[in-house]
């Protein structure tokens, strides 16, 4: 087999981060006998400042060619001012668009080994394993009318039927797969597209009788998520609350650092890690590339069907903490800090390992 991979590394951290996981891959590509073939394009900041635009057709053109997609991370203090259709972060919005991947999967599991290194209480948060989805091509980010002005600014929060049947159906087909049962989150207290979004979403739960479902007003799910995080199973939101609520959701992993995200539609796929691309870090290898390290293994799942890669992918990672190697934003006391380049290298010495104990039979999944 093989499989056409765009590299989309974009800025700060963003090209650290991706070389981490592109050398994972090539490593679990070559172990499992499939041939991957990279094309690096650029994307935001970067391609801002060569071609005055975040994005051109012709890689968005490279992107519906391609079999999955990868991205870095856009956007820096240095395009904050550019008009809206000009900033970094518009492109990743367009893409997402453009590419259909309506559905957002944010996994927030919390390893054994970084129990400690959350801001939580070890015993809130252990056993944690819960995956947000958010709705990604619709609601407040897309809608129209849009703008501002010396007076006013304004956007529009809107769903259609589609929209919102599409997202809730997923949802209840993931929880079918796991603990069945799918909070969704809105704010149907006070918005209309919210009760909206609630009665479709309860429309569609007639045909998952099987998964339990319970809705929450996005405030009190905030809360609930440091509270009692054990309580979720799949967390079914629209865009703007999904975004919001992964990165509280990234903390229970011990840091932002370690969250992945696949970005799934009909057609294609876009992996990211979920951080951004770190100013106050970049270019200095000290970038935690465990999430995109993850989101490879998210690839390796969902758009290439090979489970096995990705298990060793997370479980290489899982050993790496288990031997108390920690980059700085997850480091404690009696641990050992690796740059960005001395992580990845350590994950992949593990995959090896556990793929050679697989192969003799010493090492289970
Ligand atoms: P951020 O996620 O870049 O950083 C928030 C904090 O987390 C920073 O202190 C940073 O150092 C830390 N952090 C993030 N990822 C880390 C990692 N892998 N290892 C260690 N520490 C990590 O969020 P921000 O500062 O709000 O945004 C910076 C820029 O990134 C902005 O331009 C924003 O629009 C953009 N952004 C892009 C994406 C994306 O491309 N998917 C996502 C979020 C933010
Ligand atoms: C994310 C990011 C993006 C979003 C930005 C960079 C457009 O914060 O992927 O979480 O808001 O979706
Ligand atoms: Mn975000």
């Amino acid at each position: 087999m093989s499989y056409r991979i765009v590299l989309l590394p974009g800025d700060g951290i963003g090209p650290e981060v991706t070389e981490a996981a592109v050398k994972v891959m090539k490593v679990a590509a070559e172990s499992f006998n499939v041939s991957l073939e990279f094309k690096t394009e650029l994307i935001g900041g970067s391609s801002y400042e060569k071609n005055k635009t975040p994005l051109t057709d012709d890689v968005l053109q490279t992107c519906y060619d391609s079999d999955a997609v990868f991205l870095g991370a856009v956007g820096g203090p240095k395009w904050e001012t550019l008009p809206h259709n000009l900033k970094p972060e518009a492109a990743l919005l367009k893409l997402r668009k453009a590419l259909g991947l309506y559905a957002n999967i944010r996994p927030a599991k919390v390893y054994d080994a970084l129990a400690d290194s959350s801001s939580l209480k070890k015993e809130i948060l252990t056993g944690t394993d819960f995956i947000v989805l958010r709705e990604l091509t619709g609601g407040i980010y897309f809608g129209e009318p849009r703008g501002f002005d010396e007076k006013r600014g304004f956007n529009t929060m809107v769903y259609t039927h589609v929209e919102v049947e599409r997202i809730a159906k997923m949802a209840f087909k993931t929880a079918r797969g796991r603990g069945k049962k799918v909070t969704s989150v809105d704010k149907a207290n006070v918005l209309e597209v919210s009760q909206f979004w609630r009665n479709v979403v309860n429309d569609v739960h007639k045909e998952f009788p099987d998964v339990e479902l319970n809705h929450m007003y996005v405030d009190n799910a905030a809360m609930q998520i440091v509270r009692n995080p054990r309580q979720f199973d799949v967390l079914l939101t629209s865009n703007l609350f999904g975004d919001i609520l992964s990165d509280i959701a990234g903390m229970i992993t011990g840091s932002l650092g370690m969250l992945p995200s696949a970005s799934l539609g009909n057609r294609y796929s876009l992996y990211e890690p979920v951080h951004g691309s770190a100013p106050d870090i970049a270019g200095r290898g000290r970038a935690n590339p465990i999430a995109a390290i993850s989101s490879a293994a998210m690839m390796f799942n969902y758009s290439f069907g090979m489970q096995k890669a990705a298990e060793i992918i997370e479980k290489a990672i899982e050993r790496a903490l288990q031997k108390n190697l920690r980059t700085g934003d997850i480091d404690s006391v009696g641990c050992e800090l690796v740059s960005t380049e001395q992580m990845t290298d350590h994950v992949i010495n593990y995959f090896t390992e556990i793929y050679n104990e697989q192969a003799l039979g010493v090492f289970t999944l």
